[in-house]
């Protein structure tokens, strides 16, 4: 059985350290002790003080991104070498990296590799835009995306976890149907056990987009959704335990 798991990806927030320390503190005391992975994936630069205030306590870390190289002339980078031992899960080829940054599917399959090859459990994000879903593509990229972000690592090695994020479901308030999340999951472990065997039902796939305290049990129901990637929602302590919480009842 997958242990539930529910990240919260805080993005480019909060903007100082004492609140990036309190919203850990926060989401460490709301969360203690349910029976279920949580992690909270603040900016690099807050990663080490908030991995130190929440040391113990049960919520795991996460980058939100990170190079596949380990050093070098790479302005502006971090590298997974800077990350180990601070971080347990990075998410890589989040749909802002994937638009706003160029991603590409092959970067995000070097991503993946790298991460798992340093001990860091790759959180891989997928999803169609907007178009792509209304022009019926939205299997089409899923399998594409996953099928590269899988490519060159062990999936049974890796700790891999897979986010589903449709992008026009990403802040916009509009989630996906719990529907949708079903299918998308389905597909999603339909192709990781074609490229990884069994290994392919460890995998944690999580649903993202316009998750709410409100509307979160209603993923955690769904066959093969073993938990959610919170953007705006994790930025509020006590609205991010309460998704938790839901994802903790019948886990
Ligand atoms: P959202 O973001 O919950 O604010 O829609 C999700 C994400 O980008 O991971």
């Amino acid at each position: 059985m997958r242990t539930r798991l529910v990240a919260g990806n805080w993005k480019m927030n909060p903007t100082s350290l004492d609140e990036a320390v309190g919203l850990a503190l926060e989401v460490a005391d709301g969360t203690a002790s349910l029976p279920i992975r949580t992690v909270i994936c603040p900016p690099s630069i807050w990663l080490h003080a908030v991995a130190n205030t929440v040391a113990g306590s049960g919520l795991a870390i996460g980058a939100q991104n990170m190079h596949d190289q380990e050093r070098g002339a790479f302005t502006g980078e971090v590298s997974p070498m800077m990350l180990r031992g601070v971080v347990e899960f990075c998410i890589l080829g989040h749909s802002e990296r994937r638009i706003l940054f160029h991603e590409t599917d092959d970067d995000v399959g070097r991503k993946v590799a790298s991460a798992a090859a340093h001990g860091i459990r790759p959180i891989a994000a997928i999803g169609e835009r907007l178009e792509e879903r209304e022009a019926g593509l939205t299997e089409a990229i899923i399998d594409r995306q996953l099928r590269a972000a899988v490519r060159d690592v062990d999936v049974a090695a890796s700790g891999l976890v897979v986010a589903y994020e449709p992008v026009w479901a990403i802040g916009t308030g509009v989630a996906a149907s719990p529907a949708d999340a079903r299918a998308a999951a389905g597909q999603i472990r339909g192709i990781l056990r074609e490229v990884a065997g069994a290994a392919g039902e460890d995998v944690h796939i999580l649903y993202g987009g316009s998750v709410t305290a409100d509307n979160a049990h209603e993923f955690f129901g769904e066959a093969e959704v073993d938990g959610a990637l919170v953007g705006g929602a994790s930025l509020d302590g006590r609205q991010f335990a309460a998704i938790a919480r839901a994802a903790a009842i019948g886990a």
